[in-house]
């Protein structure tokens, strides 16, 4: 029966999205592997412009009022920076995760067994241009590179492990190649990377869906949050120069904004600046923007182009972000591409094609396989803008954006070729509002 129902429920969502299957390997198979498949753990030592490590936690589905409520939370709030103009860029919760490794949804608007193809890159390639180590801890993933669509509780088959909030899993670039695949692990590899010192600079930390608040509740999440990252406050290895994003992968109400209450904390967050909070407006793909920022790594020429950057790292290098008008932006919905079941984008089977000739805000222009692999076509999108935009289907063409006033940023400036670079982009760029086309041609022109 369910053999049955998992190959109709296949078939079905390869009818609409046209390469999705679902892989529930049988639990045999599943011991066996876990028996056999050691995690791979690289370790490097390459200093960013603010932090020498990017670590992401996501919690689950909850409004930014409710987790701005809860006492733990406000606690986390007060250990760090609290961004109070965080968005996610779509729903439900695969897409997002999706985002923040590649740059864009793809149209995807489900949660279905998806696979992207080998020719898109995700922030693991912009990491090894530099040698920057990379891994995932994903609670209870049975073994470390497990592709499974779930690992449940063994015991009381409660949900678990699941496929969707496993960001580079999803990507055929990054799984295809067993070491690759080996560096998305499980918590009990976390514990021991952190005592042998072999945590990686970039990590996504995903807690099970009891202590997410999938299953539960913020109230439950929050006491678990702050108990975990507790331990990791006292500990010298884990802080040193470390920022830590704490976020939500979407908010819980789908006609809302979609902003998530997200909190950056670690040894890298000036004291001076601990309790204080950040009104940037950022989005899941300004996580992306500012690691290459901070590390000057190129970008993948998709919606992580024009991404604001995090505030500590942008005051380093004088890029100027956007003051973006919220009033009429839509990201509870996304744009047209071929993962999209139609519930909240339009189905295109054509995959996007990324920019690659721009200078994106980071400054450090397009990852030379980008180049290569879509040399001479034209971009699907104007990738320029701090929001996603679609011309053709008139998605969030009437959000307009202005570069922030008057920024004082260069005082700290590291004086590097990306500074000069940032800082010219910020002097020329005249601040008046501008649609989301108009700050695309802005930036084409400079
Ligand atoms: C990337 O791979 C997909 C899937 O195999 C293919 O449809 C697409 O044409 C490829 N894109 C380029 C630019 O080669
Ligand atoms: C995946 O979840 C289903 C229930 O949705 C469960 O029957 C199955 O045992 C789970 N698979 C594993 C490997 O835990
Ligand atoms: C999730 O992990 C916690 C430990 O962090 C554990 O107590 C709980 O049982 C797990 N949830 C499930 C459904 O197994
Ligand atoms: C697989 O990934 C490892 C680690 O990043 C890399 O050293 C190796 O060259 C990759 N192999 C292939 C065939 O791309
Ligand atoms: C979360 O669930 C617990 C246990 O059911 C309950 O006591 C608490 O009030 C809930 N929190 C919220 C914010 O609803
Ligand atoms: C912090 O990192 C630097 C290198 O970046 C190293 O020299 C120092 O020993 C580290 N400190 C701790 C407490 O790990
Ligand atoms: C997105 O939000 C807008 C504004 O609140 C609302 O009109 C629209 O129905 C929402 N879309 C979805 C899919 O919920
Ligand atoms: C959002 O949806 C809720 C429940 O479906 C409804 O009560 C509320 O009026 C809606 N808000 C907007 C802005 O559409
Ligand atoms: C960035 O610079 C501005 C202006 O000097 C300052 O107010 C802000 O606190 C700085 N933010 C960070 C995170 O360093
Ligand atoms: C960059 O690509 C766009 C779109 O293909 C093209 O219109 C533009 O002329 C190119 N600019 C440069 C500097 O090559
Ligand atoms: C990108 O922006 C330019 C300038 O506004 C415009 O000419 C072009 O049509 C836009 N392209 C897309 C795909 O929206
Ligand atoms: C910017 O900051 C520097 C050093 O903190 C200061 O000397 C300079 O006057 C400031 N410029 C403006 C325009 O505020």
């Amino acid at each position: 029966m369910k053999g049955s129902l998992a190959s109709l429920l296949a078939a079905a969502v390869l009818a609409r999205a046209q390469i999705a299957t679902t892989s529930e390997p049988a639990i045999a198979q599943i011991t066996a592997a876990a028996a056999s498949t050691k995690p791979e753990s690289p370790t490097s030592d390459v200093k960013g412009l603010a932090f020498d490590r990017f670590y992401q936690v996501w919690l689950e589905n909850i409004d930014y009022e409710d987790a701005a409520a809860d006492s733990n939370m406000q606690w986390l709030a007060s250990q760090g920076i609290l961004l109070t103009n965080f968005y996610a860029v779509t729903h439900p919760s695969e897409p997002n995760y999706c985002a923040a490794a590649g740059g864009d949804t793809f149209g995807m608007d489900n949660d279905d067994f998806l696979q992207i193809p080998a020719n898109v890159s995700t922030v693991a390639d912009l990491l090894d241009t530099k040698g920057i180590s990379w891994g995932e801890y994903q609670e209870h993933i049975p073994y470390a590179g497990f592709q499974g669509y779930n690992y449940s509780n063994q015991e009381t088959y409660h949900n678990d492990y699941v496929r969707k909030h496993n960001p580079l899993i999803l990507y055929d670039s990054v799984v295809k190649n067993d070491t690759r695949a080996r560096q998305i692990k499980g918590f009990e590899a976390f514990f021991d990377d952190l005592d042998n010192k072999k945590l990686p600079q970039w990590a996504f930390i995903t807690p099970n869906m009891t202590n997410d608040a999938h299953d539960t509740n913020i109230t439950f999440a929050a006491k678990w949050e702050r108990s975990w990252m507790s331990t990791l406050f006292k500990n010298d290895y884990f802080m040193n120069n470390t920022a830590i994003l704490l976020t939500f992968d979407e908010d819980d109400t789908y006609n809302k904004t979609n902003r998530v209450y997200s909190i950056l904390v670690g040894g890298a967050i000036p004291d001076h600046l601990k309790g204080t909070k950040d009104d940037t407006f950022y989005t899941h793909y300004s996580t992306i923007a500012s690691v290459s920022a901070n590390w000057g790594l190129p970008s993948l020429g998709r919606w992580d182009c024009g991404a604001n950057i995090l505030e500590m790292v942008a005051n380093k290098t004088g890029y100027v972000n956007y003051d973006v008008d919220i009033t009429n932006l839509r990201l509870n919905e996304t744009n047209p591409g071929p993962l999209a079941d139609g519930d909240y984008a339009k189905f295109s089977a054509a995959w996007p094609i990324p920019a690659t000739n721009l200078s994106c805000s980071a400054g450090h222009g397009i990852l030379d396989a980008v180049k290569k692999t879509y040399a001479g076509l034209t971009p699907t999108h104007n990738y320029t803008t701090p929001f996603p935009v679609d011309e053709k289907n008139d998605y969030n063409t009437k959000v307009t954006a202005t570069r922030k006033s008057s920024s004082n940023t260069t005082s700290s400036a590291s004086g590097s070729s990306s500074a000069a670079e940032g800082a010219a982009v910020a002097a020329t760029v005249p601040s008046v509002a501008m649609t989301g086309a108009m700050v695309a041609l802005f930036a084409y022109l400079f």
